[in-house]
């Protein structure tokens, strides 16, 4: 019997490649190719499964040409990037890699937090510059961390992980708001509150941004709402780019209607919009939330255990829709 046909669309650790190897037919990127649309589709025509990450686009114009496509593995939590409902209704297969990066993405909410608000990355700049002269009583002074309020939303796994490191590490009052309130004792272990949309902008001294992306929290955070929040506040956005309206953020950033924000996900991404750029107020990573050699050896391998699992006929471990044969 044929094995399955495997596509691993960007690189991923060799030793990943090797253990699909054993279980597939496998063509990999071990280059790294951005391929456009139509050079993905050409060698994903003839696949059984795909191993992707979370920014690549699947619908049913892709399933429409791939039509023994029966599981699309998603190295990220987040699966915007899936038609869930044209994935279900073509009898394929959406996986993505909970729980295996919730720690180290928290770590990572904190990180840009504490490099927003306390300028970290502008100071740097300015070193570098070799414009330090002398200690000034206000050398990029920046917003206290430790004792103020921290607001989240979206309080997912990972949103509770940032609430634990707030409340427990750095003494925070935690506000938080979500579709759905926590259930009392998820509360009680991230010493949270939750409070409306509107009342988290107004009291919070740092907003962190942590939901999934879907037509709903498209642009949760625009003007009317930075409007709202704090001036000395700082926003930080690991959820999705769309998530906040980039164009207003830069412009509350240049007028100083909010003090500072941490990006680690943009609307356009890979693009980054100018006005975003230009400014020192605002911290900016590649959407490396993730990532750690540990935790995205950990997502590469549950990806690949989704597949191996899948064609073995036990069922994806970590399953994000309802497919029946
Ligand atoms: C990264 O953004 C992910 O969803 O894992």
């Amino acid at each position: 019997m044929h094995k399955p046909r495997i596509l691993i669309a960007r690189a991923i650790f060799p030793e990943v490649v090797e253990r699909l190897s054993q279980h597939f037919e496998v063509e990999a990127n071990p280059q790294d190719v951005v391929w456009t649309l139509p050079e993905l589709l050409a060698r994903l025509a003839d696949k059984d499964g795909l191993l992707s990450t979370g920014s690549q686009r699947i619908d049913s114009e892709l399933m429409a040409v791939c039509p023994r496509l029966k599981i699309v593995a998603n190295m990220a939590v987040g699966y915007n990037n899936f038609d869930i409902e044209a994935m279900t209704a073509a009898g394929v297969q959406g996986t993505n890699t909970p729980d295996v990066l919730t720690e180290t993405t928290a770590d990572f909410g904190f990180a840009l937090l504490l490099a927003a608000a306390r300028r970290v990355s502008e100071a740097e700049h300015y070193l570098r510059a070799g414009q330090w002269q002398s200690w000034r009583y206000d050398l990029f002074a920046g917003a206290e961390v430790h004792g103020s309020t921290l607001g989240i939303i979206g309080m997912g796994r990972i949103g509770q992980g940032i609430a634990q490191r707030g409340a427990l590490g750095f003494g925070m009052e935690v506000i938080y708001h979500n579709r759905t309130p926590l259930e009392p004792a998820v509360e009680a272990q991230c010493q949270a509150r939750y409070v409306g949309k509107e009342m988290l902008l107004r009291s919070a001294d740092h907003v962190l941004l942590v939901l999934p992306y879907t037509a709903e929290s498209h642009h949760t955070i625009g003007a009317p709402e930075l409007a709202l929040m704090k001036p000395t506040a700082t926003l930080v956005n690991i959820a999705r780019g769309g998530i906040v309206d980039d164009a207003a953020l830069a412009h509350a950033l240049r007028t100083r209607q909010i003090a500072a924000a941490g990006l680690d996900v943009f609307e356009d991404e890979p693009a980054v919009h100018p006005d975003l750029l230009a400014l020192t107020n605002v911290v900016l990573t590649p959407h490396i939330a993730s990532a750690t050699v540990t935790t995205r050896l950990a997502m590469a391998n549950l990806a690949a255990d989704n597949l191996i699992a899948f064609f073995a006929g036990r069922g994806a471990l970590t399953p994000v829709n309802r497919v029946v044969d």
